[in-house]
């Protein structure tokens, strides 16, 4: 476990835990009832990246979570955080080594943000520097003032803060392994956006290993690097990159769930710098601009609110990169010449939700 002692976190070093993640033919069945939960689910989440897990309501994402980290027995199959068996550790450690943040937060109502923040260093036995040092640095990296906000009780903040603080207190003793469940389910869509954006900053930064649950296919895409998708009772239609699953869903099920635009969603994945351009010479330099790291979807809005006029393309520098027309990105629809790309980021960044 490491402190940083500076408040200023620079860089991932700040964190340098996380862990790969395994399910071996996970199977839970609840006392009591005729179908498991979850029949047999194998996936493998690579350290440091997002698996999020999405899919109708009922269909065990929950129950996926909790058998992670021990507060529901496995019925049968294996779970392996760092290559060893979480059977074989004592469950309270074990959750102490994973960061857990749930749907309503959570927070303890009658202590102070700090109080809540520093759960589980307490637990640990940190002394009260150590203690007190991180939580000061996890409210700066929420982008929260220590000072005004340590001290507040949850019912002093807005749910979107309290939502923060669910999330700084799961990492607050350094987890190698974050388990998120619907954390911005119950954000108005502003403020949600806002979130997903810092979320996907403070990834860059602290490269958990992430499983993200949601029912919102459009936040999967944005988050993860690889997406999950259970259907009803359990069991994995399709788990593969954003990209992958927009391009070739695996059947009816994951098309629909996906939605009739995968197309154009696909399309917020990509930005104008992995499109092959047309050469500004021979057409006129349209009145139109547009910027490089443009997501080719916002570039075809762009273009139709032009009344397809071709837009220039120009890159950071200013310098025109090209020229981009509404056939060009019509044919990108059709030829799949976007498929082979990765995510426009490591999480996606560029793929925002559908206004
Ligand atoms: N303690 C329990 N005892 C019996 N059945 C349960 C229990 N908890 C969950 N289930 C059942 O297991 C299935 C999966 O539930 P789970 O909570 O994992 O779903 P979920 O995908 O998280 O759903 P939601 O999107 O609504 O949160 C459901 O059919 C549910 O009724
Ligand atoms: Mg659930």
């Amino acid at each position: 476990m490491s402190t940083s002692t500076t408040a200023q976190i620079e860089g991932p070093s700040a964190f340098p835990q996380a862990a790969p993640l395994e399910l071996r033919h996970v199977c839970k069945r609840y006392a009591g009832q005729r179908e498991p939960a979850i029949p047999d689910l194998s996936l493998e989440v690579v350290a440091g990246e997002v698996c999020v897990l999405v899919g109708p309501s009922g269909s065990g994402k929950t129950t996926a979570m909790r058998l992670v980290n021990r507060m529901i027995p496995l019925t049968s199959g294996d779970i392996l955080l760092g290559g060893r068996s979480v059977l074989e550790r004592e469950p309270n450690e074990l959750r102490r080594e994973i960061g857990y943040v749930i749907q309503q937060v959570g927070l303890f109502p009658h202590q102070t943000v700090s109080d809540n923040i520093a759960t589980v260093p307490r637990l640990l036995g940190w002394d009260k520097q150590r203690t007190a040092t991180r939580v000061h640095e996890l409210l700066e990296l929420i982008g929260m003032d220590p000072d005004d906000v340590g001290p507040r009780y949850p019912a002093q903040l807005s749910g979107g803060q309290r939502q923060r603080v669910g999330v700084a207190r799961a990492l607050a003793a350094d987890p190698p392994l974050m388990l998120m469940d619907e954390p911005f389910g119950a954000i108005d869509p502003i403020t949600r956006a806002r979130l997903q954006d810092e979320f996907l900053r403070l990834q860059e930064r602290v490269r958990k290993t992430i499983v993200f649950v949601t029912h919102d296919i459009d936040e999967a895409i944005m988050m993860g690097h690889k997406i999950a998708i259970l259907r009803q009772g359990g069991q994995l239609a399709q788990y593969d990159t954003p990209a992958e699953i927009l391009t070739n869903p695996a059947d009816e099920f994951v098309a629909e769930f996906v939605g009739a635009d995968r197309a154009l969603k696909r399309l917020g994945l990509a930005t104008l710098a992995e499109v092959e351009l047309l050469a500004p010479n021979g057409l006129k330099p349209g009145a139109n601009k547009v910027a490089l790291d443009t997501t080719v979807r916002d570039a075809l809005s762009q273009l139709l609110a032009a009344g397809g006029e071709p837009l220039t393309v120009f890159d950071e520098r200013e310098q025109v990169a090209g020229i981009v027309t509404l056939e060009l990105l019509g044919g990108l629809l059709g030829n799949g010449s976007l498929t082979a790309g990765e995510p426009a980021s490591s999480g996606g960044q560029g793929g925002e939700p559908a206004t």
